[in-house]
């Protein structure tokens, strides 16, 4: 297998010690070198008004051309009030418009969530599962990654103190791989 694919990775946290971000940066240097996994930021993308499509902003246009360079997207997210944060899916409405040229469709995207709890974000995972389905995303269903106890997670420099998580998140990446290959080369019809 060969070539590399552009991951557009969005953090649904703007918090300036946000473990979330902690964990994508992780994943970029643990991930297959296949996968070039760079972040986007979201945080200067103002709340989305249909009203400005007529005039859209400089912030809008360039996340929507950045989404659509990608070859595919990871979702990171923390949960608030078992929910996706606002800011996160504020980004996924913005890149969703003009419906014309939706800026996600058909891209592979996989969905990581996280939180300091045990329930590793659960709901807001599956909030966030509901609106890529309704932007035409091809989302990674397994395997699953929600990873709890993020407070204890990682060490100064960013990296997992526990080898079994540093594992699980290299085999969700491995996965995520094959399923950008899977969708972007199709096997020929025999
Ligand atoms: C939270 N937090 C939280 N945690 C959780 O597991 N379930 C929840 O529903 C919520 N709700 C919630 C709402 C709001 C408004 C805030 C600010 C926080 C706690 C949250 O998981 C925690 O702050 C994480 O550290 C947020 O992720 P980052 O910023 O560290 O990436």
């Amino acid at each position: 297998m060969s070539g590399t694919f552009d991951v557009a990775a969005l953090v649904g946290s703007l918090r300036r010690d946000s473990y979330t971000r902690i964990l994508v940066k992780a994943f970029t240097r643990l991930a297959p070198p296949a996968l070039q996994i760079e972040i986007v930021e979201i945080g200067g993308l103002s709340i989305y008004n249909y009203d400005d499509e007529a005039s859209p902003p400089a912030a809008w246009t360039d996340f929507r051309a950045r989404i659509k360079r990608a070859d595919a997207v990871l979702f990171a997210t923390p949960e608030y009030n078992r929910s996706v944060p606002a800011v996160l899916k504020n980004a996924i409405d913005v890149g969703s418009r003009p419906l014309i040229s939706n800026a996600w469709a058909h891209k592979p995207a996989a969905v990581v969530s996280l939180s300091p709890g045990v329930m590793g974000a659960f709901g807001a995972n599956h909030h966030l599962r509901q609106s890529l389905v309704a932007v035409g995303m091809a989302t990674m269903a397994h395997p699953e990654a929600y990873i709890g106890g993020a407070a204890k997670l990682f060490d100064a420099a960013g990296d997992f103190m526990n080898p079994a998580s540093a594992e699980f998140c290299v085999s969700f990446l491995i996965a995520f791989e094959l399923w950008i290959r899977r969708l972007t080369n199709p096997l020929p019809a025999s």
